[in-house]
């Protein structure tokens, strides 16, 4: 078995009958959703799956789960979502999937957020390996870049082909390239007070439980208090 469908396979244990339970997106969590549809048939229960884009919500309908709106059902018992980045305090960079907003949205809504990951993703400090994703409305674009640049990174705007990418929300995503990134939340704060960011990928005081595959076995992460609760 791969390690993203160890982690996966561990997170799915959670999902119990008649849970809300929300959708990540990317490789990972497309795991755990096709393992909770996997679940919905054999055991026969019933729960609500919040999609966090447009592909999870395509997927979780394609496995047979019931697919519900966030405004619907604003309190989430569980989510299972895959990171770019994890750090020892558990602060994350998602969103190379392109799904940032949403997943922030969803997480914040969680009563348990749970990120699904192989021991590639655990990282000394957030943005180490990955750049950090920044969804940015389109209108504004370049005063947007320069902004986030002025921050001490390089922002690149992402492309599908020879097209800017258009997110599920229909901004533009900018891939900053920070050479690293000491003080996670006081970033996201930062950037959020950029006129023309939607949303960053940093995902500060969210994650509750992060499940960590790797060549040894499971280990699960946990912390103890939330940012939003
Ligand atoms: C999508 C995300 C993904 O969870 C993140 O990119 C990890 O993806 P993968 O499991 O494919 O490595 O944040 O926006």
């Amino acid at each position: 078995m791969d390690l993203k469908e160890m982690a996966a396979r561990d997170a799915v244990k959670y999902v119990e009958d008649g849970m809300v339970v929300g959708l990540g997106s990317g490789s990972t969590a497309n795991k755990a959703i096709q393992l909770i549809g996997q679940k919905v048939k054999e055991e026969g229960i019933e729960i609500i799956g919040i999609p966090t884009s447009t592909a999870s919500d395509l997927l979780g309908r394609a496995v047979g789960i019931r697919i519900g709106e966030l405004d619907d059902h604003p309190q989430v018992d569980l989510t299972i979502d895959g990171a770019d980045e994890v750090d020892s305090s558990l602060n994350l960079v998602k969103g190379l999937g392109g799904a940032l907003v949403r997943e922030k949205i969803v997480a914040a809504s969680s009563r348990v957020e749970m990120i699904v990951i192989d021991d590639s993703k655990m990282v000394d400090h957030l943005c180490q390996k990955a750049p950090l994703p920044v969804e940015i409305i389109k209108y504004s674009s370049k005063s947007t870049m320069r902004k986030l640049a002025a921050l001490g990174c390089v922002p690149e705007l992402r492309m599908a082909e020879d097209e800017p990418f258009i997110s599920d929300n229909l901004n533009y995503i900018v891939h900053c390239k920070f050479e690293r990134i000491d003080d996670p939340r006081a970033m996201e704060t930062e950037i959020g007070m950029i006129p023309g960011v939607v949303d960053s990928g940093l995902f500060i005081g969210l994650a509750s439980k992060v499940i960590v595959a790797s060549s040894e076995g499971v280990r699960i992460l946990e912390r103890a208090e939330r940012s939003y609760e």
